[in-house]
């Protein structure tokens, strides 16, 4: 298996349908301009949600210590200590200037029958609502999605925000995928909700309740804003088939490829912070090429010219 976290020459972009999926290091703009009209059936966007500070995230690790305050195996001592920073800039002067065209590249990246997620908070979301429909039309805004969730710090002079916001846009609302049957009645893990009834027809509401990625879970990359894999499963088995491609432009831990590799799908992934790629390289190390294969499933490329796709 090759180094995952070696930092070799990336090659440029290069998106054929039939090739390996994709990891892009750059600004997602000038690769979204490089990438063919019409080719993913799904798009999941998690943006930067403006929230005027900086994400932030030290890895956490259990270490053995005489002095720890954790009893363990044997009665062996341990504490748990900060590792790495992670972070990733969450301030922008004209939030709307930089989201706009990257957005309107969403829209022309999609199938016919393809569709958008774009997740958000409080903050932003009634912006993008009215964006979203004058560029896709009003007729195609599908569902708002409350991803409910209870932890965290809580505010104490107004009611502490426990959701966050994904809007779905169809590109034709008279010819998409919506999966019904796919999608995963997963039980969802907040204390004292009445239970659900579960099995094939049971299709959940627009409010989801799922935990966040706990700090100690398996699932934890380390990397600030990392999403559940539980959420994104969701939306990938409703939106798309087997073999479809599957577009991610702010990456961050790779949520999305790690989802769509599960499930069969192929993806492309941009970010431009290499934390974020150095994190995915990681967590998707068991899919990336050995020295033997001839094939890979996976390819780590930056960003080509900012040059719009000249389809023909
Ligand atoms: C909220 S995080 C995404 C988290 C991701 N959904 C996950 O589950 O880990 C947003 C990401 O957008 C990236 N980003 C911000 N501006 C970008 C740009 N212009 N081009 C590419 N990536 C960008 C940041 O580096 C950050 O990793």
């Amino acid at each position: 298996m090759a180094d995952a976290t070696a930092r070799e020459k990336p090659k440029t972009m290069n998106w054929s349908p039939s090739g390996p999926s994709l990891i892009v290091e750059g600004d997602n703009l000038a690769a979204l301009c490089s990438l063919p009209d019409e080719t993913f059936r799904l798009i999941y966007i998690d943006p930067p949600f403006n929230t005027g500070k900086a994400q932030v995230r030290h890895s956490l690790k259990t270490i053995r210590s005489a002095t720890g305050s954790r009893l363990g195996f044997k009665g062996e001592r341990y504490e748990t200590v900060k590792g790495a920073k992670v972070a990733y800039d969450d301030t922008f002067e004209d939030y709307w200037s930089f989201l706009q065209p990257r957005l309107t590249e969403a829209w022309r990246l999609l199938t016919d029958d393809g569709t958008l997620y774009l997740h958000l908070d409080y903050r932003e979301v009634h912006y993008a609502k009215v964006y979203l429909d004058s560029i896709f039309g009003s007729q195609c805004f599908l569902n708002e999605i409350i991803w409910a969730y209870d932890y965290g710090a809580r505010a104490r002079k107004k009611w502490p925000t426990k959701h966050d916001n994904i809007l779905i846009y169809v590109k034709n609302p008279d010819n998409y995928i919506f999966n019904k049957h796919d999608v995963d009645s997963e039980r969802y893990k907040t204390p004292g909700l009445a239970v659900e009834p579960s099995g094939r027809d049971f299709l959940p509401s627009d409010v989801w309740w799922h935990t966040i990625v706990s700090t100690m879970g398996k699932e934890k990359t380390g990397y600030p804003t990392q999403k559940p894999e539980g959420v994104l499963r969701r939306i990938i088995q409703a939106s798309s088939k087997p073999g479809d491609w599957i577009l991610d432009f702010f990456a961050g831990s790779g949520t999305t490829g790690a989802v769509a590799q599960a499930l069969g799908r192929k993806f492309v992934l941009i970010d431009q912070n290499p934390a974020s790629i150095a994190t995915i390289k990681v967590r998707l190390s068991p899919h990336l090429r050995s020295s033997g294969d001839t094939q890979e499933t996976v390819q780590f490329c930056a960003s080509s010219s900012p040059e719009r796709h000249l389809a023909g």
